[in-house]
């Protein structure tokens, strides 16, 4: 009696459990969670899960305690058209560009552990091994067929490291003031303080870089394209 009413529990802390890690409100088993125990299919050799993108100390850039070494900041190509109310960028990103952070690994070719990480965790203190998983990554870095590879060239991709004014696009909702984030927000979304100025938008506008509650990390659903509708309004 005794020992099957402790399997019954313990079926039920299991199941407590379970239904916590499925709620999926924490980067942990996300695709952005690549230490060693995840259950993500890209991953390295230390059991840490902050240390790819975070540090405690002596960070690479203050905000937000950045841990990574950013691939040349120039180096990118950004969506411009002659449509757009704000101004549109077209060469290179602010150093500070939160995007830039995001495209220290989603460039395909900077490493997304090894030398790219800037401070090692203690458990691996000569550096961070990815291993490769064919289509995915090769050499550390993600893999040139890979659909995470945005390439340098985001001309093709959503304008990012803009600055966007109240009132510019009338088509867009409105600008309010400061949230925990860097910067202020559109609709409910959150915009960031660049070089830009304290409202730019960046990837980080749509995507929610520790959450996947709404694949793949983005900030709403985009069933009945929800995301869109919610800063233009079309
Ligand atoms: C894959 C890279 C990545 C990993 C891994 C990661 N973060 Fe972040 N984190 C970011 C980026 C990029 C930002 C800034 C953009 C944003 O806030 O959306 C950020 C911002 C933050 C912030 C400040 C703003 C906010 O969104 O709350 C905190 C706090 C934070 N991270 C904590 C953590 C902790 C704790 C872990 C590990 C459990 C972690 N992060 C893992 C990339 C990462
Ligand atoms: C430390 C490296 C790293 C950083 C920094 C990083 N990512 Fe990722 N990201 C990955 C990896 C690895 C994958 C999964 C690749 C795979 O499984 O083949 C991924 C996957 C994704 C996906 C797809 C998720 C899905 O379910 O299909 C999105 C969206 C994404 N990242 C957005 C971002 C954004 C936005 C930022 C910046 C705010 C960012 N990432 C920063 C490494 C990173
Ligand atoms: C305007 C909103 C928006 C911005 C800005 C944005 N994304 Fe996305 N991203 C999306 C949406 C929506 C999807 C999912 C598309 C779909 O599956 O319909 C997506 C998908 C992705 C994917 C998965 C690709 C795939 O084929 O599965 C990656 C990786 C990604 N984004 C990274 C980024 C990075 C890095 C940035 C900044 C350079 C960025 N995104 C900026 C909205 C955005
Ligand atoms: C966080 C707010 C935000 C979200 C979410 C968002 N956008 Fe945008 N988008 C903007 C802003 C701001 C601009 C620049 C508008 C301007 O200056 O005219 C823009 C520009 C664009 C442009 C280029 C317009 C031009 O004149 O060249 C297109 C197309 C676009 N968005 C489509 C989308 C789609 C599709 C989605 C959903 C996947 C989306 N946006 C989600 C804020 C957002």
């Amino acid at each position: 009696m005794r020992s099957k009413a402790r399997i019954g529990l313990a079926m039920v802390l299991a199941m407590a459990i379970a239904g916590a890690a499925s709620a999926a409100t924490s980067i942990k088993d996300s695709k952005h969670d690549l230490s060693s125990g995840s259950a993500a299919t890209v991953k390295g050799n230390t059991d840490q899960i902050c240390v790819y993108c975070h540090t405690p100390h002596n960070a690479t850039q203050n905000i937000p305690l950045w841990n990574r070494n950013n691939p040349v900041a120039t180096g990118f190509t950004l969506y411009s058209s002659v449509s757009m109310q704000n101004t549109p960028v077209k060469n290179g990103f602010t150093t500070d560009s939160i995007s830039l952070f995001c495209m220290s690994c989603h460039d395909g070719s900077t490493a997304l552990g090894a030398a790219a990480v800037h401070n090692n965790p203690v458990d691996q203190p000569t550096g961070i091994t990815v291993a490769d998983v064919a289509g995915r990554t090769s050499a550390g870095h993600l893999d040139g067929a890979s659909k995470y590879n945005l390439t340098t060239n985001l001309a093709d991709d959503h304008p990012v490291n803009f600055l966007v004014t109240s009132g510019a696009d009338p088509n867009i909702g409105t600008v309010t003031g400061a949230t925990m984030k860097t910067g202020s927000v559109t609709n409910g979304f959150p915009l960031f303080k660049s070089g830009r100025g304290a409202t730019t938008l960046e990837c980080g506008s749509c995507h929610a870089v520790h959450d996947n509650t709404d694949p793949p990390f983005l900030r709403t659903t985009m069933a009945g394209s929800k995301l869109c509708l919610g800063c233009h309004i079309k």
